[in-house]
């Protein structure tokens, strides 16, 4: 790159801006100009505004930027990395896009929608192409592309490799999700410890439905979503970072789906050419632990640099075909690191 593309963090005190901050500390295509968050914010110097929660320090190139607010005017880039709550990305980004900047986007608001890319770079990169349409459609000069909800980030890049080999019918899963994802200061301690929450408001419909849209096919500049039916329970648990599910899976072809090939066929999985030599690139895309008690949160999070899908346990369902147990960062492959992946890719298609 002959000189770094100028990116803007919205959100940038929160739980995901703080990974956005750390990630991109020395990121060798990127430079953060603007820094945005709240009123309760702005004008602070970002060391005064954000109660760090990371373990690695704050880089010190933020430390004593100013928080602006989230405006055009304001935090004037190239790249938008938007870590804004739902409502109030749903007003924003669109302003964003308009003004001729890509927004990479962690928030739900226009996940849904038709000519809105919903990227794993690692899975389905073609689908970036949507933003021609988008562009078109919407009279942007700029770009809205999201990334997945943090759950159905691994588990959908797990059954990428068995759809492409075998045929993915029906999938059943169970979330075990960490606090990070719930943001700062997130669930209330008295509620969490020593507990499980088995509720998580608006998750399941996500799990259930983001999946399909990513493992769908791009043609004629729509997706086909992916004819998959999902069943999906989500529960917050005393872990930090990582989410866990626990999944089991119906086969188009049973017979061929025993474990050891199912192991191999994960292990082997490896991404389109464009989305595999960028710097975010996850590096193995998927790990297979072989271990009986493995993947566990606190352990594996940090695989491939928190990039990796952690997948273990596979076995045979005895009701289904398949079952397996998959991890995946949740700040890190669920929200930040996806959302710099997915600015590297618009970078590489020449999308910008
Ligand atoms: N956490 C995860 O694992 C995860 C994963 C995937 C996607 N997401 C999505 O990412 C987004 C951010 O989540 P989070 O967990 O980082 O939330 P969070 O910790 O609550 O942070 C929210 C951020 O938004 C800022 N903000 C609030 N109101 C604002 C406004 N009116 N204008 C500008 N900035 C405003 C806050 O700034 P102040 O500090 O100044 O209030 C803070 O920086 C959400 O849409 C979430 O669903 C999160």
């Amino acid at each position: 790159m002959p000189s770094p593309i100028p990116v803007a963090i919205l959100g940038a005190t929160g739980s995901v801006g703080q990974r956005f901050i750390s990630l991109l500390d020395n990121h060798p295509w990127f430079k953060v100009v603007a820094l945005a968050a709240s009123d309760r914010s702005v004008g602070q110097k970002y060391s005064q505004a954000t109660r760090w929660i990371l373990n690695e320090p704050m880089p010190d190139y933020a430390k004593d930027m100013i928080v602006v607010p989230a405006t055009v005017e304001a935090a004037q880039a190239k790249i938008v990395f938007s870590a804004l709550h739902n409502e109030i990305a749903k007003d924003l980004e669109p302003q964003f896009a308009r003004a001729g900047m890509a927004v990479c986007s962690n928030a739900s608001s226009y996940r849904r929608d038709e000519d809105v890319p919903l990227l794993l770079p690692e899975i389905n990169a073609d689908h970036i192409h949507l933003v021609t349409q988008q562009r078109k459609n919407k009279n942007y000069s700029g770009c809205i592309v999201t990334n997945p909800n943090c759950t159905s980030t691994g588990l959908t890049i797990a059954l990428k490799a068995l759809d492409d080999a075998f045929g993915v019918k029906k999938v059943f899963a169970v979330s075990l999700q960490a606090l990070s994802g719930a943001g700062y200061p997130g669930v209330a301690s008295l509620d969490i410890a020593d507990n499980v929450i088995p509720n998580i408001k608006g998750e399941e419909e996500k799990v259930e439905w983001e999946p399909r849209k990513m493992l769908g096919k791009l043609d004629n500049g729509k997706i086909a979503l992916a004819d998959i039916q999902f069943s999906a329970h989500t529960t917050r648990v005393a872990v930090t970072d990582g989410h866990l599910v626990c999944a089991s899976v119906e086969l188009a072809s049973h017979a061929q789906a025993d474990v050891q090939t199912a192991e191999a066929i994960l292990r082997d999985f490896s991404p389109v050419e464009s989305a595999r030599e960028l710097p975010s690139s996850p590096r193995p895309v998927i790990q297979v632990r072989e271990e009986a008690d493995r993947p566990q949160p606190r352990l594996d999070r940090l695989t491939g640099n928190g990039m990796t899908t952690v997948v273990g346990r596979i076995r045979r369902d005895p009701i289904l075909d398949l079952k397996f147990v998959v991890l995946s960062h949740n700040t890190i492959r669920g929200a930040a690191g996806g959302s710099i992946y997915n600015a590297e890719l618009l970078v590489s298609e020449n999308l910008l």
